[in-house]
């Protein structure tokens, strides 16, 4: 049977039992776009289409992805009609705030990204949720370092493995907040993001949050050192400065390895050029972290940039074990089963 004969066969008009099947035969449902009218209809107990008897009729979780005018979603009646929706277990989430429809400015109603109802249905279908409930801190990306107003010092760090991962641990089920200084990756839906520019903006912000983290994923490349006195104006060609007065940065895993909470799990990144394990097992001492995850930038296929990575895991105990060639994507599900283990005392 072809796929056109098999949609016909089922909105074949007058098939009674149609909303039956189809509730039965769905994982997941998701109304994209789910609009005031409908929203307000399935709050009641409609089932007076296919689509919100299907509603009533099957067990898989549902998900509404709002899209409305924004006065209609701020309207009492729709705040009412969400909030029974959720308290019934329906997921619905929030519109964006954007552009509406033409002509309608801009406001809370706008239908989420595909990325982001994508990552929701993730975290719905994952059957993995060894770190639901737990707060996972992820950093990515590269800080830059101001020069003048126009130039900074930085590095080649794009931010693919921080994002995989948090976008990783939000699917298991954590409450993840992703710090990241600049990146060329789109950063995944879920998380919560805070931005941070320069390596002491990054330092504050995992300041601020690692006291409540159960784990600590330092994958971001934050700049080692920052110039001493940036220049107000952009320096000039001519005449202008030839050399740069460098101070160290703070080290972010260092001070945050001292403030976690008690049976939390800190990993750190550690990219090296030459001994790598011999480095990597250095930086786990010295920054007292559980886990160190260390690859060698002048490795094919490893380091900054591309979408695979060829790491050593060092554990606090001594233990090393050498992971072969995968994707980023893959690596953060191999590094989060680890810290899922940790967390669970296993
Ligand atoms: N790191 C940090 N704060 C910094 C620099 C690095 O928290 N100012 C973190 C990185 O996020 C990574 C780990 O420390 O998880 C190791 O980073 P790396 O650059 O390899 O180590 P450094 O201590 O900077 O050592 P070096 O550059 O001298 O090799």
């Amino acid at each position: 049977m072809t796929g056109r004969q098999a949609l016909a066969e089922i909105f074949e008009p007058g098939h009674a039992l149609d909303h039956i099947r189809l509730a039965r035969e769905a994982d997941v449902v998701v109304i994209a776009p789910a609009t005031a009218d409908l929203i307000a209809r399935a709050a009641h107990g409609h089932a007076n289409d296919l689509l919100t008897a299907s509603l009533l009729a099957t067990s898989a979780p549902v998900l509404f992805v709002p899209a409305m005018n924004d006065h209609m979603w701020a309207h009492p009646q729709t705040v009412r009609n969400v909030a029974h929706l959720r308290e019934l277990g329906y997921r619905v989430l929030d519109p964006d705030d954007g552009p509406l429809a033409i002509g309608e400015g801009s406001g809370p109603g706008r239908m989420p990204e595909p990325d982001t109802i994508f990552a929701h249905l993730g975290r719905i279908l994952e059957s993995d949720n060894t770190l639901r409930g737990r707060r996972v801190l992820v950093t990515t990306g590269a800080t830059r370092e101001p020069v003048d107003p126009v130039r900074f010092i930085s590095n080649h760090s794009t931010g693919k493995m921080g994002a995989a991962i948090a976008a990783a641990a939000w699917r298991r089920g954590a409450d993840v907040t992703l710090i990241a200084g600049h990146t060329d990756v789109p950063l995944p839906g879920g998380p919560r993001v805070i931005r941070a520019e320069t390596t002491e903006a990054m330092a504050r912000a995992v300041a601020g949050e690692i006291a409540a983290a159960d784990a600590l994923i330092m994958a971001a490349a934050p700049a080692d050192f920052t110039v001493k006195t940036p220049s107000a104006s952009k320096m000039k060609r001519e005449g202008g400065a030839t050399s740069l007065d460098l101070v160290q940065t703070a080290d972010i895993l260092q001070a945050a390895s001292g403030a976690r909470k008690r049976g939390s799990v800190v990993v750190g990144f550690a990219l090296e050029t030459g001994d790598a394990a011999e480095g990597g097992a250095e930086k786990l001492r010295a920054k007292n972290v559980d886990m160190m995850v260390v690859n060698d930038q002048n490795e094919e296929g490893a380091g900054f940039g591309g979408d695979t990575n060829r790491v050593t895991l060092l554990s606090r105990d001594g233990k090393r074990e050498e992971l072969p060639l995968m994707l980023k994507t893959e690596l953060a599900e191999e590094l989060l089963d680890r810290i899922g283990a940790l967390l669970n005392g296993s």
